[in-house]
């Protein structure tokens, strides 16, 4: 297991250019050209894109994306929270191997986080596609398969216009009411439903039955960089706790309110930022947090603040800890009460635990890896994956690639394309073995 502490640094291995020059070369081409064209959409011109969640860049690519699956014969559909299906059938009824990520971005985002995993899982399926043409309908890779194939592009996976993340697989798996969805509102007023009606990629049905799940994804982080392996397989989610917090005062005028007066929302929040932040000292390498978002009331000069929302992210791969973190966090919003002369007042929006993904799935990525000739180790993901959802209802297989230097959520992403088609390869071994109900 490569864990967190793994500072080795190795020379990047021969495999991704051993894949490259294998015989899937024209494939390999053909996934890079499209990646590249994905990479125009929401382009920020540095580099990164921006396409939140049914905005007009992320609709752009969508209605691009269902292009490409038609123009390759599969069917394209949608379910009633927008997740985009496109449907390969090699046995006529039977539920689907779902595999996909989100295309949908951060505002300045990278071009890597979701996009990769879509494409890839397209392009695995075409490879699948091609294959059971080439045997006949009854032969090759169609031979002895159970299960259909299903791309999944999931909607709003970022949850950055829309809260929360995960939210088209959230729906999908159950965990969160499809009528809750809806309703949530982006800070312009607009619903998840209004912004997705008009675009046409509102369904009405479940979507595809699933028996089985892949995705593969950046890693986000430097582990397999500095390791210098190509994939990673992973064993288990961090644990996460999301919560919206909402911190009142008063407004009061900012130069003549003696300060014994003040009930300022904005220093009750500040101590809160800097809390979060240094809570991670107490547990070191073990527990990661931030506040990415501040919305401040009414935010203007001259004038305390009266209310700030806040949304506050405490990552950890130890349940305990967690749960001590949590604790800790506790005692300081009563601190932070009384110092501040505030109110506040805090809702778990989102979390989830460190459940595994199941062994047998990390053994066949290991063994398709092994035989691809690509060095691979188990890792676990910091980050939740529409996979963090799904693994709870059906066998999962999630893969990493390498992240140069772990940069996301920024537009300096990058991934070698050398890494990008050997997970796309591993993937497509992966979802060979799946289609037949393989799984170790
Ligand atoms: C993904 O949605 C995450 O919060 O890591
Ligand atoms: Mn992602
Ligand atoms: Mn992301």
């Amino acid at each position: 297991m490569i864990d967190k502490h793994d500072r080795a640094t190795a020379q990047a291995d021969s495999a991704a250019s051993t894949a490259t020059s294998s015989a899937s070369g024209d494939a390999h081409e053909s996934f890079l050209r499209d990646f590249d064209t994905m990479g125009g959409f929401g382009a920020t011109g540095h580099g990164g894109v921006d396409r939140q969640a049914a905005s007009e860049a992320d609709n752009e690519q969508r209605r691009w994306f269902q292009g490409l699956l038609e123009g390759r014969g599969f069917t394209v559909e949608y379910d009633r929270i927008g997740n985009q299906f496109g449907l390969l059938e090699l046995v006529p009824g039977a539920p689907y191997v779902l595999i996909g990520s989100h295309m949908d971005s951060q505002p300045t985002a990278g071009k890597y986080d979701g996009a990769y995993g879509v494409l890839a899982a397209a392009h695995a399926a075409f490879r699948i596609a091609d294959e059971a043409s080439a045997g006949g309908a009854s032969a090759g890779v169609a031979e002895g398969a159970k299960y259909n194939v299903a791309v999944v592009n999931w909607f709003n996976e970022e949850g950055s216009r829309f809260v929360p993340s995960m939210m088209g697989s959230s729906v999908y798996t159950g965990v969160l009411p499809l009528e809750d969805a809806l309703a949530v509102r982006d800070k312009a007023g607009i619903s998840v439903e209004e912004a997705l009606r008009p675009t046409g990629f509102l369904g009405e049905g479940a979507g595809p039955v699933a028996a089985l799940c892949a995705e593969i994804h950046i890693e986000q982080g430097r582990l397999l960089e500095n390791a210098g392996t190509t994939i990673g397989l992973v064993t288990a989610t961090w644990a996460a706790s999301k919560y919206r917090v909402v911190v009142r005062g008063e407004q009061a005028h900012s130069g003549a309110t003696v300060m014994e007066d003040r009930k300022d929302a904005l220093y009750g929040a500040s101590l809160l930022v800097v809390f979060a932040r240094e809570l991670t000292d107490r547990f070191p390498g073990k527990l990661h947090t931030a506040v990415g978002q501040l919305d401040v009331y009414p935010n203007s000069p001259v004038v305390v603040a009266s209310e700030v929302t806040l949304l506050l992210d405490l990552r950890c791969d130890d349940e305990a800890l967690l749960a001590e973190a949590n604790a800790l966090l506790d005692a300081r919003f009563a601190e932070i009460e009384a110092k501040a002369d505030v109110e506040i007042e805090r809702t778990l929006s989102h979390s989830w635990d460190i459940n595994p993904y199941q062994p047998a799935g990390v053994d066949l990525a290991r063994s398709v890896a092994e035989e691809l000739g690509l060095s691979n180790d188990e890792i676990m993901t910091v980050a939740g994956h529409d996979s963090t959802n799904m693994k709870e209802l059906v066998p999962t297989v999630m893969l990493f690639v390498p992240s140069v230097d772990g940069i996301s959520h920024n537009e300096g992403e990058y991934t070698e394309p050398g890494d990008l088609v050997a997970g796309l390869d591993v993937l497509t071994g992966v979802v060979r073995h799946l289609i037949r109900g393989n799984l170790s």
